[in-house]
């Protein structure tokens, strides 16, 4: 497979994480590097030995690139992606896609046009215990899910962290605080395992940091098969946790770190508590489920980017994956803000305009 030639917009913290752990991949070649601030491009251009570019229109007007990887702050993902596209570029986005649901409209509409690829940087979805979970869940191994429960409170960040760019923890540089910075992975695989919700009440708060930006959320969630959820997720916690709940008619699948349990029952629930005894328990027991690791993370996104690039296989995830998780954040800032229980598909001027009060604000 000849190397995909990509170009790399937004060099700090992410961007340069890419180039360590990505040059020298067999399906992509590095072919130039940008961003706005030029002793950075100066600084990476010269040790990567990549040519370097002051803008990123520099970069896909240069005609090197067939496709970008952006890795700037959120609010630049679209319109750096829409601008690649338009000219033929293929496109894959760090998360979250976009900041507004209605900018990931427009990025998907525009790829479809013009028949590009375009995907998302969604790594832990690479994780063999992840996929291993996925095909337990499709396998029938719980049955159907009625119950799903995640809770994302290992993102825990320092006012330092805040403090970092002047970007962190704000309505105009981020549309929000841990739902658009940090919860993304963990939004993408509660629905990515669980489904995606159609009503969300949630409560936002800012309880620990000074940031303009909620730092912490629970919500209710309702499902169109009839199943609901719940969700926390917050920077403000330690010891944070990282896991994901499902029961169903069946047993129940439990992810916590990187440990998968499942409980298996004999007959669901639905039999045993038309036939059980007065005092009657559900037989079933729990099993830990062995996963071999396997090659996970950043470089194997941007290796399937390539395959489906050149081979037509599929994306680790898609530009319609990124819009699932970023309506459900979306849905959960306003709903919190807003003190009412607040419908997906989530109304789009209603967001555009809420999110506008916000930054107004700023
Ligand atoms: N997938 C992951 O695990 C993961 C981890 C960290 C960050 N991220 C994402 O990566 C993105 C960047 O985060 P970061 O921590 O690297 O931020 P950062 O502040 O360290 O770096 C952002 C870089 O983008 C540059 N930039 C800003 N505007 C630009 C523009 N218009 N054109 C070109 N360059 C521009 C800045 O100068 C800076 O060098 C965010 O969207 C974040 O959510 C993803």
């Amino acid at each position: 497979m000849e190397p995909l030639k990509l170009g790399l917009v937004g060099l700090g913290g992410m961007g340069r994480s890419h180039l360590d752990k990505e040059v020298g991949l067999e399906e992509v070649r590095f072919v130039g590097v940008a961003d706005v601030v030029a002793a950075s491009v100066d600084e990476v251009s010269s040790r990567y030995d990549i040519p370097g570019f002051y803008s990123y229109q520099q970069l896909i007007d240069s005609g090197a690139c067939e496709a970008v990887l952006i890795a700037t702050p959120h609010p630049f993902h679209a319109p750096i992606a829409l601008y690649a596209i338009e000219r033929g570029l293929h496109v894959l986005s760090e998360k979250p896609i976009a900041v507004a649901v209605s900018e990931a409209d427009r990025m998907i509409e525009a790829a479809k046009r013009a028949g590009v690829v375009l995907g998302v940087m969604f790594q832990t979805r690479t994780e063999a215990h992840i996929r291993r979970a996925r095909q337990l869940l499709a396998d029938g191994a719980i049955g159907q899910i009625y119950r799903s429960v995640m809770i994302a409170s290992h993102w825990y960040r320092t006012q330092a962290y805040y403090d970092s760019g002047a970007w962190r923890g704000t309505w105009k540089g981020e549309g929000g605080g841990v739902l658009m910075n940090q919860a993304p992975h963990s939004l993408d695989l509660f629905i990515w395992l669980g489904g995606k919700p159609r009503r969300v009440l949630s409560r936002v708060d800012t309880r620990l940091h000074n940031i303009r930006v909620e730092d912490t959320v629970e919500a209710m969630l309702d499902y169109e098969d009839g199943h609901t959820g719940w969700l926390y997720t917050t920077t403000a916690e330690w010891p944070g946790e990282n896991r994901f709940e499902f029961t169903g008619e069946r047993g129940k699948l439990v992810i916590q770190d990187r440990t998968l349990r499942l409980y298996r029952m004999s007959k669901t629930i639905r039999e045993e508590t038309a036939t059980g005894a007065t005092w009657g328990k559900p037989e079933g027991s729990w099993e830990t489920i062995e996963v071999a690791p396997e090659p996970a993370g950043h470089p194997r996104v941007v290796q399937q980017f390539a395959r489906a690039i050149r081979l037509g296989e599929p994306l680790v995830a898609t530009g319609e994956d990124g819009r699932n998780s970023l309506e459900l954040a979306n849905a959960l800032l306003l709903s919190g803000y807003q003190h009412k229980p607040v419908a997906i598909p989530l109304d789009r001027d209603e967001y555009d305009r809420f999110l506008a009060e916000k930054r107004a604000t700023e």
